[in-house]
């Protein structure tokens, strides 16, 4: 791939301006277009050498095999790159980057921020007293202080939420098939199997990239593992939680609240989840803040640059 060969660059998601400052001031030919039908990408991809995305772009294999003979880069303005296919992108040559660890705060204090809600019942109790009333005794809610929180995913945010959640004095215990016991115990999370988790988790909160090894990661069969009242939270990404699975758990009581960021699909359809009274819900926001979405642009522009200026790569 000759890399100088890189000048046009189509933005087709909401990328903070920055991004295109950068690329233009490093000589790039940027087009920001965040109304692209899929039909139309398809159409217009061919006219560019890099793509660059956040989650709402599908970037698909039938995307990809479109701009086969022109597209050099794909880079996710984010951590995930669930929404690419990455194996097609490979077997065209066509490479992808993305841009980990400049939202893992944000998508931490998000996290947080859920947790803390499921206790005290916020949006609920909230929503009541703009609806005029005053239920102090409807809205009792549950200490933190003492509970077990389980971390699924120690990496980046997994972490960053295990030290903050310690502060409210939870004990964390934790999964993740990559980090040595030792080291989870150097972050003051004890280190356990996933079925030693289960029973002992007053609140679950799931940090792993969706890979077919964790699609599913919560059905029936692990929630009825889990203790009866366990709460759950999902600011990692739709599909890790069977929707259905989950809607039956808090219907039954076995699941008291769960607070979700993310859906299998989105913009999410299933209305059911979303006006359950016992789910707090977000779109994707983990990473909508301020700050998140300068660092983000930024490290995304830079990569690019570096690569295409001076041929190194970074991210993840
Ligand atoms: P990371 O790569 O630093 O950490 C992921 C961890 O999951 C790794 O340590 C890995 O070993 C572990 N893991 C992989 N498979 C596992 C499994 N089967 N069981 C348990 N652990 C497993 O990533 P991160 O920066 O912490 O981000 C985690 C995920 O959060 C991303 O993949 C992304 O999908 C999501 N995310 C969402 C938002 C949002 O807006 N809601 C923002 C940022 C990231
Ligand atoms: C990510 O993986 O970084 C998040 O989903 C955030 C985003 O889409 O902006």
């Amino acid at each position: 791939m000759a890399l100088n060969d890189i000048k046009k660059v189509l933005i087709s998601d909401d990328v903070n301006v920055k991004c295109v400052e950068i690329l233009e001031n490093n000589g790039f030919n940027v087009v920001k277009n965040t109304s692209l039908t899929v039909d139309q990408l398809k159409e217009e991809i061919k006219n560019y050498d890099c793509l660059v995305v956040r989650s709402a772009t599908k970037v698909t294999k039938e995307i990809l095999n479109s701009a086969a003979n022109n597209l050099k880069l794909v880079a996710r303005a984010g951590t995930g790159v669930d929404n690419i296919d990455v194996a097609s992108a490979t077997d065209l040559n066509i490479l992808v980057m993305n841009a980990v660890g400049s939202n893992t705060i944000s998508a931490a204090e998000l996290t947080c921020a859920m947790i803390s809600s499921l206790a005290r019942n916020l949006p609920l109790a909230n929503q009541s007293m703009k609806d005029g009333k005053w239920e102090r005794s409807k809205f009792m809610g549950t200490e933190l202080y003492g509970k077990t929180l389980a971390v699924l995913g120690l990496g980046r945010i997994g972490r960053e939420v295990a030290s903050r959640m310690r502060a409210f004095g939870m004990r964390i215990i934790g999964y993740d098939p990559l980090v040595k016991p030792e080291d989870a115990a150097q972050w003051n999370i004890e280190a356990m199997s996933l079925e030693q988790i289960w029973p002992l988790a007053d609140y679950i909160t799931i940090h792993v990239p969706l890979l077919p090894e964790t699609k599913n990661l919560l059905n029936t069969e692990v929630m009825s593992k889990c203790k009866k009242g366990f709460r759950l939270v999902n600011c990692a990404r739709g599909g890790i939680v069977e929707e259905n699975d989950l809607l039956q758990a808090l219907n039954s009581g076995q699941c008291a609240g769960a607070a979700l960021d993310v859906f299998a699909e989105e913009p999410t359809k299933n209305l059911d989840l979303v006006k359950h009274n016992s789910v707090i819900c977000t779109p994707h926001l983990g990473a909508s803040s301020i700050e998140a979405q300068n660092r983000v642009a930024l490290d995304i522009a830079e990569q690019i640059v570096k690569f295409v200026k001076h041929g190194k790569l970074e991210g993840g």
